[in-house]
């Protein structure tokens, strides 16, 4: 391993085993022997040898094992000390190793530590957490970019189809295909600009300000009354206030695309929207409600996906990019709220918006 010269944590345990072993069997030396001076009697029977050199000099009879004892502690201590360090710094030496294939870019490495719950294992869970989310994050971060290139291509792959034919056909009428480029080029914007926007909601860099979300749905709804006329369907707003903090244009945004979902993928004709915002204990609730063709919870769950549009059907009206709830998810979490969408069980969706009320 390439490690700076310097102690390793193991020689550094062990040392301070040995050590500790040291002054501990010091201690107990001295004890001993300040015990034996106090007890040795004075009166020493004369004739009896075997208690005279004690008595003559204790300290020459007591120091030659004392000094092998402590020898023998020190190698003790030194040799225990290792073999201790080595098995307690085991587990740290496979986090590491976790660590360092991490850092090469190679995410699905775990270090599943086994074993009884100790700060080791702690520090192990908490690291194969962090490494799981990761991973996701960057398989979910490449099917984004690759799902966007493959999206921002289409616009221009039929662009150049559109000029080619064009081009080998001059007398065609050019107003129809100037009205076709037109409509492209539309979409390649408002798919441009969807992505801009999920890109602002994820940073979470714009200003908050006090807002009612109320007014604000209020707004979306009134300006797609409109569209929700012209497809025979009813729109229908109620609620009380609804103070939060955020950024007015985002949350505009957000009610904007649920209602406009909504609208879009509702029943051909005769379809009903419900929009409802109400305070719930320390939250403000965004409800949008449609009528439509029953949808299926696993179906629902992927929804919020980006690009994932739930019917193949082609609708010549609408062809949305698929990022709508993605960014509708973005801005709700970028307001520390959470999104929650439900299957309605005669067909259409519930979609939930709960923000964090502002306090008074
Ligand atoms: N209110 C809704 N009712 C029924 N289906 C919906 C509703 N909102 C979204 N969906 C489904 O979820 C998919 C993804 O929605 P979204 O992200 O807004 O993309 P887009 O609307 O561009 O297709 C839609 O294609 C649609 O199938
Ligand atoms: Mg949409």
């Amino acid at each position: 391993m390439d490690r700076e010269p310097g102690l390793s944590v193991r020689l550094k345990l062990t040392l301070s085993y040995a050590g500790f072993l040291m002054v501990a069997g010091g201690l107990l030396l001295v004890v001993v022997w300040v015990s034996l001076l106090r007890y040795i009697p004075d009166q020493v029977i004369f004739g009896l040898p075997w208690i005279r050199p004690w008595r003559s000099d204790p300290l020459n009879g007591f120091s030659l094992p004392a000094a092998m004892s402590l020898l023998f502690l020190l190698v003790f201590g030194l040799v225990g000390g290792w073999l201790l360090a080595g098995r307690m710094l085991a587990p740290l030496n496979r986090i590491t190793d976790a660590a360092r294939r991490a850092g090469t870019g190679s995410l699905a490495h775990r270090i599943e530590l086994p074993g009884r719950s100790d700060e080791f294992r702690e520090l192990a869970d908490a690291f194969d957490a962090m490494l799981a989310r990761l991973e996701a994050h960057v398989a979910e971060q490449q099917r984004f970019a690759a799902n966007a290139s493959h999206e921002l291509r289409t616009p221009l792959a039929i662009t150049q189809t559109l000029l080619d034919v064009a081009r080998s056909d001059r007398n065609r009428d050019p107003a129809e295909l100037v009205d076709r480029l037109y409509a492209v080029n539309t979409r390649a914007i408002d798919l441009t600009e969807a992505l801009l926007l999920l890109t602002r909601a994820d940073q979470r860099s714009f200003a908050r300000e006090p807002v009612d979300l109320s007014l604000i749905a209020e707004e979306a709804t009134e300006s797609l009354l409109p569209f929700a006329e012209e497809r025979g369907l009813t729109l229908e707003m109620s609620g009380e206030e609804t103070r939060t903090v955020g950024s007015p244009a985002l949350l505009l945004q957000l009610c904007t695309n649920l209602v406009h979902n909504a609208i879009v993928h509702n029943l051909p004709g005769g379809g009903t929207v419900w929009v409802t915002t109400n305070v719930a204990r320390e939250s403000v609730v965004l409800t949008v409600v449609n009528t439509g063709e029953p949808l299926s919870p696993a179906l629902v769950a992927t929804l919020v996906e980006p690009f994932r549009r739930g019917s193949e059907r082609i609708r010549t009206d609408h062809a949305g990019v698929g990022l709508g709830l993605a960014i509708v998810k973005s801005i709700t979490e970028a307001h520390d709220g959470t999104l929650t969408l439900i299957p309605r069980a005669a067909g259409g969706l519930c979609v939930t918006v709960q923000l964090p009320a502002q306090l008074v």
